[in-house]
């Protein structure tokens, strides 16, 4: 039998790992094939516009954690959904660089207007110059503060004035609040709107009991059990990159 040696460094502890070759080439033919399929699917899905090319290679050259940004195949999937619900108001939650915003402008009404809550001041310059690359940037309105504050501001302003409802939210902000945004976005939302929720399978954290303690998986599995048990929500969670949760709202909640 022949040996792979690793040396892993783990909570300050290096620790020497003996794996057999056949299991070692397994998991590299495993790894390969991912690889070459979600190559396989960018390559046959439509490709990402110029300007979302170019805020995909800024985002990796000047801000921290790129990875956090939709990117090709999941911007296609939301500017696809966004073409088939054709919403009038669209609410994002996290904007981080204007990616996912302009992907679901894509399907806007000619009137419509889609808000985007960024918490990040730092961003803001960013966003502007990215959201500015793009026709449809006219319609985003960009709003700098938490997503919760601000989704408070926007139901005080529903119940003062007539205002429109959401016919889709997507909410990708901070995912120890996923809860807290679903009770403050249902009251926003219209009859039969959609709702689509980020990161919902945590890297696979979700059904990890290693991460038992992680406060984001466990709020998370929180957000997926209170979907799951809401008989006025219609859900399927996608296993799209990192979980994508498609949920239709069935009945009003006001
Ligand atoms: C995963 S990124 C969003 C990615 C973006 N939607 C896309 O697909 O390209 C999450 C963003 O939410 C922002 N965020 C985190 N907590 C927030 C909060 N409490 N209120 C508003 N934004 C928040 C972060 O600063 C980050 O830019």
């Amino acid at each position: 039998m022949c040996l792979v040696l690793f040396l892993c460094h783990f909570d300050c502890k290096s620790t020497i790992f003996f794996v057999d070759m056949q299991v070692f080439y397994y998991f590299c033919s495993q790894i390969n094939i991912k690889m070459s399929i979600f190559e396989y699917i960018e390559q046959h899905s439509s490709a990402e516009n110029d300007v979302l090319k170019q805020i995909t290679r800024s985002t990796h050259l000047e801000v921290i954690n790129p990875r956090m940004l939709s990117g090709h195949v999941q911007g296609r999937v939301l500017s696809m959904l966004s073409q088939m619900i054709r919403p009038k108001r669209i609410l994002e939650l996290g904007t981080f660089t204007g990616y996912s915003a302009l992907c679901l402008a894509e399907g806007l009404t000619e009137d419509g207007k889609l808000i985007t809550i960024e918490h990040n001041d730092e961003m803001e310059c960013a966003i502007r110059r990215n959201l500015s690359l793009s026709p449809l940037g006219e319609k985003i309105e960009l709003v700098i503060g938490d997503a919760k504050e601000e989704l408070r501001r926007l139901g005080d302003k529903a119940q003062g004035e007539r205002q429109e409802k959401f016919d889709l939210v997507f909410v990708d902000a901070d995912k120890k609040e996923y809860c807290d945004y679903l009770d403050m976005v249902l009251p926003l939302m219209r009859e039969g709107g959609w709702i689509l929720a980020d990161n919902t399978l945590w890297d696979g954290h979700i059904i990890d009991p290693a991460y038992d303690k992680d406060k984001q998986t466990v709020a998370l599995r929180a957000f997926n059990d209170k979907v799951a048990q809401d008989e006025r929500l219609e859900k399927v969670i996608l296993p799209l990159r990192d979980g994508l949760t498609i949920i239709r709202v069935k009945q009003l909640v006001n």
